[in-house]
């Protein structure tokens, strides 16, 4: 099934940014669309999102270069391909950059069209992309990492610390996580408001942090849990993404809120500290993504019982997350889509770290869009677990309302593991 046409242009994110998104029409007339997310706190080892910098139109903020890129150069090399070669597509638009981080064309502009001709070729063989993508037998409904409170670089830095979320890992069912998250996210909002501290949400939909310590944070996220009848640690676990790259200057870390400063060997001591006094079940970027010496030594104080997610460190890219697991830094991958930049790539790194015995968390970036592929993608590879954001915002609802409607289409065909996905990486 041949590709006949290509057309990008620029759509709007949830921060009103612009993006790219594009169209793949096929010689059956079907089409495909892909819209491409971008980070507020990208990692420095990320594919590069090509942005024109020409100050006299959205701030230097449009994606016209990128646009052009897929309808000259990527439409002309990809027009006449087999759409259900989407290994052979991917690779072609990675020669035709031919840099190592996609900076000539853009990883906006070749993954939308990535996503785009996966979406055609699913509509092609009607049926749904989680499907089309998996070469599973199974599908497993993934356990969701909600966020309540946003910080760091997604809430003007009223905070230190980025996500504070929780993990409902007493649930049965993916249905249930959903109503243990909105019965916590509200009873969050109720004590907030009592405390005339209630100022909104931040980027992802979690709450505006207004607190004066990191640990008050902690507190008021178990508060909110036992409020809300449930009990932490069993039915509910806190999760945290620390962002530390952002925190990091090369030698120490720095809590700006406390005013606090921690070398490695005490950063990676308040962490280890933290787990053992708070129901935490998991851990993003705990140490800054060049203190590989700090991930090693936070593994081995608390990867028996926590889980380790290299988000920064690792960027969705296969050499850096082999490094990874030669160093036994880390015990999971956070997988963005665009950090590497083509769907292929992004499976490949999926299925790389599960071959490794890690766990893969498919993710949203802060700059979201209408589109649910990431919930589609995290059923289609079977990786066990989805992080989105919070709950609330279209932009995140999307995604979470999608896996409800996978569940419903798998019927007997879905199966939920929960939290004993954990039992792979806990000793
Ligand atoms: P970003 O944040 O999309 O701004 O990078 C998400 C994350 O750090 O996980
Ligand atoms: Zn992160």
């Amino acid at each position: 099934m041949r590709i006949t046409s290509i057309d990008a242009y620029q759509i709007y994110d949830s921060r009103g940014n612009p993006t790219v998104e594009t169209v793949v029409t096929l010689e059956d007339n079907t089409r495909g669309i892909g819209i491409v997310p971008s980070g507020a706190s990208t990692g420095q080892f990320e594919a590069l999102e090509l942005r024109d910098g020409d100050l006299s139109r959205f701030r230097g903020n449009s994606v016209f270069r990128a646009i052009k890129n897929v309808n000259t150069e990527i439409a002309g090399r990809l027009r006449g391909m087999d759409v259900f070669d989407q290994a052979g597509i991917d690779g072609a638009m990675v020669e035709l950059d031919g840099t190592g981080n996609k900076s000539r064309l853009g990883a906006n502009a070749i993954l939308s069209v990535s996503m785009a001709v996966a979406n055609a070729a699913a509509g092609s063989r009607q049926v749904p992309l989680y499907q089309y993508l998996s070469d599973n037998e199974g599908y497993l409904l993934p356990l969701p990492e909600i966020q309540i409170i946003g910080g760091g670089a997604h809430a003007n830095w009223r905070t230190d610390i980025q996500d504070f979320l929780i993990i409902a890992t007493g649930a049965q069912t993916y249905g249930e996580t959903l109503e243990i998250t909105h019965n916590i996210y509200h009873a969050a909002g109720d004590i907030l408001k009592e405390r005339g501290k209630y100022y909104g949400l931040a980027d992802e939909g979690g709450y505006w942090p207004e607190f004066s310590t990191n640990e008050a944070i902690l507190e008021f996220i178990i508060e909110a849990i036992t409020q809300a009848g449930y009990s932490p640690g069993t039915d509910v676990c806190i999760s945290l993404d620390i962002a530390a790259s952002d925190l990091y200057d090369g030698k120490t870390y720095r809590f700006n809120l406390d005013n606090r400063t921690f070398t490695t060997d005490e950063f990676v001591d308040l962490i280890t500290e933290w787990c053992r006094s708070y129901p935490i079940i998991s851990i993003e970027d705990p140490m800054a993504d060049t203190d590989w010496s700090g991930w090693k030594k936070i593994c081995r104080s608390a990867g028996h019982k926590t889980q380790i997610i290299g988000d920064d460190l690792f960027t969705t890219n296969l050499k850096r997350i082999q490094q990874g697991i030669d160093q036994k830094a880390a015990n999971a991958v956070l997988i963005k889509l665009n950090q590497i930049g083509t769907v292929s790539e992004t499976i490949e790194a999926i299925k790389f770290t599960q071959k490794a015995g890690w766990l893969p968390v498919v993710s949203a970036r802060s700059g979201e869009t209408e589109d649910a592929f990431i919930s589609h993608l995290a059923v289609a590879t079977n990786a066990g677990q989805l992080k989105v954001g919070s709950f609330a915002r279209s932009e995140r609802m999307v995604k979470w309302n999608e896996v409800i409607r996978i569940e419903r289409q798998l019927g007997d065909r879905a199966r939920f593991p929960g939290a004993k996905i954990y039992d792979k990486i806990f000793f």
